[in-house]
């Protein structure tokens, strides 16, 4: 697998849960697009989620020994939370864009840090599932740039 995408606690609720905010896509059709896509393009992509927060970090340690070239990552609530999941993003060194459905800089104020984005290529919030597909553009590009 050469792409992983991450989805933290809550994701799997994505169709029903707060529409509003989150968007009417849910996250199998979120994840069908983004294989599909990857697909299109040569590369494999494998897609994760998980309501635990040592799960995550068993898959991003994982990643690394399974040869992942690419992360793309929605934290959730563990984007304000997690040093765990950051520590284990520094220690594989796999570049990763974060991705957030909501713009979190227009809501809470707890929103508003990111214990990942100073270690991320990038960061795309507000934009809802499409910034997946933009962040998904972006490792395409960048993996098939010559070594
Ligand atoms: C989120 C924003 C987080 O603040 C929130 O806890 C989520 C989803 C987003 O995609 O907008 O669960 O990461």
């Amino acid at each position: 697998m050469q792409i992983l995408v991450l989805h933290g606690p809550n994701l799997n609720l994505l169709g029903t849960r707060e529409p509003g905010v989150y968007g009417a896509t849910t996250l199998a059709q979120i994840d069908a697009d983004l294989a599909e896509i990857a697909s299109k393009a040569g590369f494999t992509l494998e897609s994760f989620q998980s309501n635990h927060e040592g799960a995550l970090v068993d898959r991003i340690q994982a990643s690394a020994r399974e040869g992942c070239r690419f992360i793309i990552i929605n934290p959730a609530a563990y984007t304000h939370t997690s040093v765990a999941m950051r520590d284990a993003l520094a220690a594989v060194a796999i570049p990763f864009v974060e991705v957030h459905l909501s713009n979190i800089h227009k809501r809470e104020p707890f929103r508003h840090h990111s214990y990942f984005s100073a270690l991320a290529e990038g960061v795309i919030c507000g934009l809802g599932a499409q910034g997946y597909s933009l962040a998904l553009s972006f490792a395409l590009k960048k993996l098939q740039e010559p070594a």
